[in-house]
């Protein structure tokens, strides 16, 4: 792959079906519950992202056996058995969630874990992790950030935690450790995505629920064994947005997503979009597993109109804000997002990087450290050099620039093509068939 693309030209217009990769956090998730069992589970379209193959390459050194076929992908674990090694190295490449999930679910190891990420990783908080964990009686290094080390115990003790980010890694880390103590965990936790509640639930693993306005409240039961777990994976709603938008902003198009999750816990994007005028529409709805998947139709809008974002959105469209912002521009009238100091935690600091290129695309913006306020303009054509360089390697810089390029005009060189690997290969290609 070239290090950087060129974008010279904006896209025709197009009218097509597509079909997008395997949703990360479920495909994340698959993998780490199915090692937990010591059947064999199944899964159809597991996302082939770095970010999931950093995940098989943790669990097959926990002892995991893998396997994978054309669309297929078989997982047989080794229980809650630990290989009984002194010092276990992971590397969780590129992946918060791996890195923060597998913290979780090693709780009961009495070896030394040393832990590693990428450049991205390693700037990463890690406190919010390591401050639950604690409780239930894991030993860190006193780093709090990557590479760190973590010891287990045997006896996990059951805890009371308070999530307060709305952050769906601190609350699924918790819910894996949960699972190896002998008692009952309780967490209540600021709404945030729920795919990993619906994937105990089909596992039959004892807990309960109370949803009440900002939180939810989860009792979780320890156990000692885990079940099997087949799964088909629908498509990524997170990767869909970026095609969404390219729809919205380009001229007489119209898109046709087949088969993505559609969990209220990750539509914040369709709200806001909707609430700015986008025309999209979900057809073909389902329930699969407790999840909801849709096809999801969009069509270009001409009339874009600004947003006064509510910050309950914010945990539901949290992956979406950067290609949102894009819609923010090309709108009508001044739009205002704030709340979003988790917008600097990501893979590279977002909000300030959103900031960055939209000044470089000369659209007026006002950044505080949580907030960004985007003075749109309807009539944004661009003419100008813009060279999109993130030392940080962020894939979704990268493809929210891409999509400026092929919408907004102007003489693009977006470095790092190959960020995408971490979450959406089958980017570019997909572009690629649009064009045709
Ligand atoms: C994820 C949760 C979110 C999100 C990330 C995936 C998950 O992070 O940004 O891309 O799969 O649980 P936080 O939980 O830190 O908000």
């Amino acid at each position: 792959m070239k290090k950087f693309l060129v974008i010279k030209k904006k896209i025709n217009s197009f009218n097509k079906t597509i079909k997008i990769d395997g949703d990360k956090s479920l495909s994340i998730r698959w993998v780490l519950i199915s090692s937990l069992s010591k059947r064999k589970s199944i899964a159809h379209n597991l996302l082939k992202s770095e970010d999931v193959i950093s995940s098989i390459n943790c669990i097959k050194k926990l002892g995991s056996k893998v396997k994978f076929f054309k669309n297929k992908c078989e997982i047989t674990g080794n229980g809650f058995d630990i290989k009984n090694k002194d010092k276990i190295y992971l590397d969780a490449g590129n992946s918060g969630t791996l890195a923060r999930l597998i913290l979780g679910l090693l709780i009961n190891s009495k070896n030394q874990i040393i832990l590693k990420g990428d450049k991205s990783l390693s700037k990463r908080d890690f406190s919010r992790i390591i401050q639950p964990l604690k409780r239930f009686g894991a030993k860190f290094g006193f780093k709090k950030k990557l590479p760190l080390t973590m010891k287990g115990l045997e006896n996990p003790k059951p805890i009371k935690y308070v999530e307060k980010k709305g952050s769906a890694q601190c609350k699924t880390s918790v819910m894996l450790a949960a699972l190896k103590t002998n008692g009952s965990t309780i967490i209540k936790a600021k709404k945030s995505r729920d795919h990993t509640e619906l994937l105990f639930k089909n596992l039959k693993i004892p807990m309960k629920i109370k949803k009440s306005g900002k939180y939810d409240l989860i009792e979780l039961k320890g156990i000692d064994k885990v079940s099997p777990l087949n799964y088909r994976i629908p498509g990524d709603i997170s990767s869909s947005a970026f095609f969404i938008v390219l729809t919205i902003l380009s001229n007489n198009s119209q898109l046709l997503i087949r088969n993505v999750n559609i969990n209220p816990s990750r539509t914040g994007v369709i709200t806001i979009l909707k609430k700015m005028g986008a025309n999209i529409k979900f057809i073909n709805k389902k329930i699969y597993k407790g999840e909801k998947i849709a096809d999801i139709y969009v069509k270009s809008t001409k009339k874009l109109k600004s947003i006064n974002c509510p910050p309950k959105l914010n945990s539901s469209a949290i992956d979406e804000f950067l290609i949102i912002f894009l819609v923010a521009a090309k709108s009508e009238g001044i739009s205002f997002f704030k709340n979003l100091e988790e917008l600097n935690q990501k893979e590279s600091p977002r909000l300030i990087w959103a900031s960055k290129i939209l000044s470089s695309m000369g659209v007026k913006n006002i950044m505080t450290k949580d907030s960004l306020k985007i003075y749109g303009n309807p009539n944004l054509n661009l003419k100008s050099k813009i060279t999109v360089k993130n030392f940080l390697k962020d894939h979704r810089v990268f493809m929210m620039s891409v999509i400026a390029g092929l919408t907004f005009g102007g003489k693009w060189s977006i470095y790092d093509t190959d960020s995408i690997k971490t979450s959406f290969p089958r980017f570019l290609k997909i572009i690629r068939e649009l064009r045709t």
